[in-house]
């Protein structure tokens, strides 16, 4: 039988049998962007909550200080899937985020801004290279399919069925919008991350849930966010949390690393903490 995204042709294909889950207390991060501060704390959280393995949802190491702690905290978990976020991509590839070449032609002011998201995607890559944990990156997935034991059909996801950037989950997304996202997704579940908005809710009969992020924050106050699902063998039950933890230790690191356009980085995910 030809499976819905066999059908459409999509760019992020989800791999053919899905991974098979036990009972238990499954936990769900994503957007970590190398702090190893904010994922230490949703651990700890985790571990008092029962949770006994994780999901991963991508931007796990770049646009963050310690990239190869991150790598070594997840290394010590018990992880179903690893999703590769579209900062992993940057990492690997050499593609970059805006401003293109184009855009920094037509507005040269914008050069300085290019430059310093080359050099921070490059630091997190030589970063890696130098503690031999560069393929790590290369061995996660575009997108996983799930099931629960009570039969409940999961597709994880970083952004979209469609890309790994651009839009993805949040609250305020309406149902024409989300089907073009996840055109004739027949999941009873997508979770995805990228968007660090913690959203819980259902279009056409999909639930949509986005843990929130672990780090970098579009708005400074939010604490770390992750998921966790309860999985029995006839229900399941998914519960978004807020843990907070003490910025500060991130912001400092941040100013010692050494990445390039740490202020940037302070300044647009950290800044209210400063004042
Ligand atoms: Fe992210």
């Amino acid at each position: 039988m030809q499976r819905w995204w066999q059908a459409l042709g999509v760019s992020i294909q989800p791999p053919d049998e899905p991974i098979e889950l036990r009972t238990g207390l499954l936990g769900i991060v994503t957007d970590i962007h190398g702090n190893p501060y904010a994922l230490e704390r949703i651990l700890s959280h985790g571990a008092q909550l029962g949770v006994d393995r994780w999901l991963v949802l991508g931007d796990v190491v770049a646009m963050g200080p310690e990239p190869g702690r991150v790598l070594e905290q997840l290394a010590e978990l018990d992880v179903v899937a690893v999703i590769s976020g579209n900062t992993e991509r940057y990492v690997l590839t050499g593609d970059r985020p805006d401003p293109s070449f184009d855009e920094v032609v037509a507005d040269p002011g914008l050069l300085p801004r290019l430059v310093e998201v080359a050099a921070s995607f490059a630091w997190t890559k030589g970063f890696l290279q130098a503690c031999g944990s560069l393929d790590v990156l290369g061995s996660y997935l575009a997108s996983v399919r799930l099931l629960f034991p009570d039969g409940t059909d999961v597709l994880a996801v970083h952004a979209s069925l469609l890309k790994d950037d651009g839009p993805g989950i949040t609250p305020s997304i309406d149902a024409e919008k989300m089907e073009t996202l996840f055109p004739g997704v027949s999941a009873d579940i997508v979770f995805g991350g990228h968007t660090h908005q913690a959203t819980d809710l259902a279009i056409n009969g999909i639930r949509f849930v986005n843990p929130g992020s672990a780090s970098n924050h579009l708005e400074p106050h939010v604490p770390a966010r992750y998921a966790t699902v309860r999985l029995g063998d006839h229900d399941h039950h998914v519960e978004l949390h807020d843990v907070q933890y003490d910025k500060g230790l991130a912001i400092e690191s941040i100013q010692r690393s050494g990445i390039p356009g740490s202020d940037f980085l302070v300044g647009r995910y950290f800044a209210q903490v400063n004042e």
